[in-house]
């Protein structure tokens, strides 16, 4: 019934969701200008009050997350039981790319020595944060290579450029990992 969708804004109970929502907009469109008037030495409390615990938390379960498809990827390669499905291929390629798109936002601050956590992230990484993010950048090519491969459904290419990804991974963990 076409009529149905519209019902909830007609009930007071959806006007009070309408002004909610306006509020919503509102607030986002302040932290939207806000985060694009961000400069590099911007506030703590601008960033959503992330501490240095919060941001190594996620640089370092992003990377979990890319070494878990990795994993997958891995096995489903040498036959050890895993899917080897197409689909299945392309999706671990597909989060394997994305935690690469991710990683630089996640690296965007640091080194927090005094941070409460463990971290193997060399402090150069922030002095040479360009040249370190580049690795990412590999890293998403080469995935996305295998995500091309994966539709193609062509497994020689798809493990060739699943080669070059983990390479992308060591060459990184060589130059600003700590081991
Ligand atoms: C451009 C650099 C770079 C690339 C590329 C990269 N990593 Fe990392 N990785 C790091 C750094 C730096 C750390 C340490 C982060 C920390 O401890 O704060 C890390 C940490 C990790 C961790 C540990 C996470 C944890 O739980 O602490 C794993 C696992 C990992 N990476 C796997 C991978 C895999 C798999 C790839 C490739 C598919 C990859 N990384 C690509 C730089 C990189």
């Amino acid at each position: 019934m076409p009529g149905r969708a519209r019902l909830p804004c007609q009930t007071p109970k959806g006007d009070l969701l309408a002004m909610r929502m306006t509020a919503i907009k509102t607030t986002l469109a302040a932290a939207t200008l806000a985060v694009t008037g961000l400069g590099v030495a911007a506030p703590a409390g601008a960033q959503g009050d992330k501490t240095a615990e919060d941001w190594i938390q996620a640089r370092q379960d992003n990377l979990a997350s890319a070494a878990a498809a990795t994993k997958s990827v891995a096995c489903s390669l040498k036959g050890e039981g895993c899917p080897r499905a197409f689909d299945y291929l392309t999706l671990q390629a597909r989060a394997i790319a994305h935690a690469a798109s991710m990683a630089p936002q996640h690296f965007r601050k640091g080194p927090f020595p005094d941070a409460q956590v463990e971290t193997a992230a060399l402090p150069k990484i922030w002095d040479e944060y360009d040249q370190f993010t580049q690795g990412f950048e590999t890293m998403e090519k080469h995935a996305r290579d295998m995500v091309e491969a994966a539709r193609n459904e062509d497994l020689q290419a798809y493990a060739a450029a699943f080669k070059k990804t983990t390479d992308a991974c060591s060459e990184c963990h060589d130059t600003y990992r700590e081991d």
